[in-house]
This record gives C-alpha cells, structure tokens and sequence, in this order.
C-alpha cells in the first residue's frame, strides 16, 4: 500500500514507501475501523518534519507516514463498533494516549507527559496513505453536507479547543464577556479562528503582514471580521486606534510576534498562543513592563496544542453554523489541491514555496 512518509533526522527526506495494508485486527476487541482515505491536509508541521525540525518515527522503524489532517470513508467495521457505520464520512484525532491522568479520561491533548503520541507527527504513523485503521474512540463522523470541507476539520479542532480552553479558563473571573478579539496571523488556524469569534458575536480584528486585498484577507472581511495589515498599522498603532484586546489568539508561527501580543492585551484578557515553533529563534523583550501590566491587570497566559474528540465536534458544529452564517466563504480556505499520493513531491514544494493558504492531496475520489 502507497504511504507518503520521512526519514526523521534527515532534512528533505520526504518519500514513497510501500506500507503493509492494515487489517481490523490490529485493533483489539472488535473495536477497529478501516477508513479508506479520499484527503490530506498538509500544514507548517508536515514542513517542519520534512525539514527535520520536528517529528520522531515510530519504534522500530526508521520512517514516519506523514499527514494528520485526515478525511475519509468508513469501509469496515469491527463486530463491537457502535458510534460509525460503513459508508460513512469520517474524520480521525491525532493524538494518542500516555500513562497521565489526563490520558486516562480521554483528554490526550492535556497530557502532563513529556512524552506525547500523534499520528503523522510524533512516534505513530499518519495519514497520507490509501487505508487505516484505529479504534472507534478516535473516529469523528463528519456530515455529508459538510463533506466539501474535508481536511479542514483537524486545524477546525484545534481553533476550537484554544478559544473552548480561554473559555474555561476565564471562569475565575466569575464573568467575563469578550467583546473585543485579535486574531494574530491569517494562516488556516487564524482564518478558523476568526470564524468562531464571528459566530460568537465578537468584534474581531485578524492581523497579517500583507497590505489587502489577498485571498486571506477577503475570507477576513467575509467574515464579517476586521483585516489589518501590520505593514500599515502596527499592533500598538491598532491597539490605540481601537483598544486593547479582551482575547488574542496568537497563529503567525513567529514566537516574536507571540511576545508582542502580550503588549496589547487588556486588564482581565486572555492570550493564547498556539504557533508550535520549531526553530531556535529569540529576541528580547520589555519584560519589566510587560510584568507590571500582567499583575496590575490580571492577563492570562494560555498555551493550546492538538484537540480532542470533543473538540473536533465542536469545531464540526461551528463548521455547519459557519455554512449557514457564511455560505460558501469557509471553502475559500481549501486553496490548493495536489492529484494522488504519487505527486508527493509536488505537494511538498506547494508546502514549502509558502504562498498557498491550504494544501492538500486527494487521495481517491468517494
Ligand atoms: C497539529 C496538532 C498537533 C501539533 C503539535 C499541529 O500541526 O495540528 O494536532 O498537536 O501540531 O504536534
Ligand atoms: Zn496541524
């Protein structure tokens, strides 16, 4: 069977490997699910991985199937699988548990290990293959009627925890009731997240470098959110036109503009970065006056990585109200499709010449 994988390590290493088919008996307990897959999403992680920044292969091997943003067709099921039937449009989570607490009650995104298990990412095989099986657990159904947005339900999921987590989070202060949000970067993660804080009512402001008009910035604005271009207003210039942010989602991948952030946030607000940056990079910052703000205004500091099944419905559910809210804007998203696993070389350098907003491989019709 066709799988896409990397040799973890070795920067562009990225290669077609022939992967033994799974079989439903790999999961135990009659609780497997084969999916044949129809997409790929591709995201700066998979870039990250090919550069060898990042990623570790599962052991015993010495490659790792990339791909985590997976959407597919339920082909079979084991005999004790109640949530997803055969024919059935699925997606699948990522990560996987460890031996925390948190892991034990279904909540793999909170381990407090060092150690964590994704597919297509860290020590378990992804995606970008024809067939997988897991357990039912981590299967998500998708609705037909939402099938036209395929691989955006994983980048969806981890939108949805980030903004569910300040949520939660923002419950010391007994009430809180954002109505001013920044959204900083304009990739999948920023665009997604912009759509909840719209479906929420909030007045948003997403903010990327380019001056309008780019496909991005029009998503923004069909949104019903704010595009502001950093060349033209810097953060401080907006958060004085404006006012200060109530809640900063912060998606540039740049861990410079993250410190930034925590410039323009108000008193009782909450930040919440979820670039995962790979690199080495640092810069200095006012740290006096950022420490004087932080504790004279009660912010918050929030890191969110990866989404649990309950995330991914969430973020499903926001999905369908952003179709009803939005019709036909949330595809704006699905720029640039690659044919077949075969043309992984070429999904690779649409990845990396880093002009496109969302990559991503049709793996088979369905
Ligand atoms: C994935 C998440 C994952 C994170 C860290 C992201 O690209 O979408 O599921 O948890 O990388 O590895
Ligand atoms: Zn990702």
């Amino acid at each position: 069977m066709k799988a896409v994988a990397v040799r973890p390590g070795v920067p562009n290493s990225v290669h077609m490997v022939d992967a033994p088919p799974p079989k439903l008996s790999d999961v135990p307990n009659g609780k497997g699910v084969l999916v044949k897959v129809l997409k790929v999403g591709v995201d700066a992680t998979d870039r990250e991985i090919n550069e060898a920044k990042y990623g570790a292969a599962p052991k015993g091997v010495d490659y790792l199937i990339i791909g985590h943003e997976v959407f597919g067709i339920v082909q079979e099921v084991g005999a004790n699988v109640r949530r997803v039937k055969v024919g059935e449009y699925v997606t699948c989570t990522v990560r996987r548990p460890g031996g925390s607490i948190y892991d034990l009650i279904g909540t793999n995104d909170m381990t407090s290990e060092e150690t964590y298990y994704e597919r297509g990412i860290n020590l378990r095989p992804g995606y970008m293959t024809e067939y997988f099986v897991d357990e039912e657990e981590y299967m998500v159904p998708m609705p037909a009627g939402l099938k036209h947005l395929h691989v955006l339900a994983e980048p969806m999921s981890c939108a949805a925890k980030a903004i569910s987590q300040a949520f939660e989070a923002q419950r010391r202060l007994k009430v809180w009731r954002p109505q001013r949000a920044y959204v900083m970067g304009v990739g999948q993660i920023g665009l997604l997240s912009t759509l909840i804080l719209r479906l929420r009512g909030i007045e948003t402001y997403a903010l990327a470098r380019s001056p309008a008009p780019t496909p991005n910035s029009k998503i923004v604005e069909a949104l019903g959110a704010t595009y502001v271009s950093t060349r033209e207003t810097s953060l401080t210039d907006l958060a004085k036109k404006v006012g200060k942010a109530d809640l900063i989602i912060e998606a540039t991948g740049n861990s410079a503009a993250a410190f930034q952030a925590m410039e323009v946030l108000g008193n009782n607000g909450a930040l919440v970065w979820v670039s995962v940056t790979g690199g080495s990079a640092s810069t200095t910052v006012p740290t006096d006056k950022i420490n004087l703000e932080w504790v004279l205004g009660n912010k918050l500091l929030l890191g969110s990585v990866n989404g649990n099944r309950e995330h991914f419905e969430i973020g499903i559910r926001n999905l369908a109200q952003g179709e009803l809210t939005f019709p036909g804007v949330i595809e704006q998203i699905l720029t640039t499709p690659v044919r077949g696993l075969d043309n992984y070389q070429e999904m690779m350098r649409l990845l990396c010449e880093g002009k496109h907003l969302k990559v991503y491989v049709e793996v088979a019709e369905g």
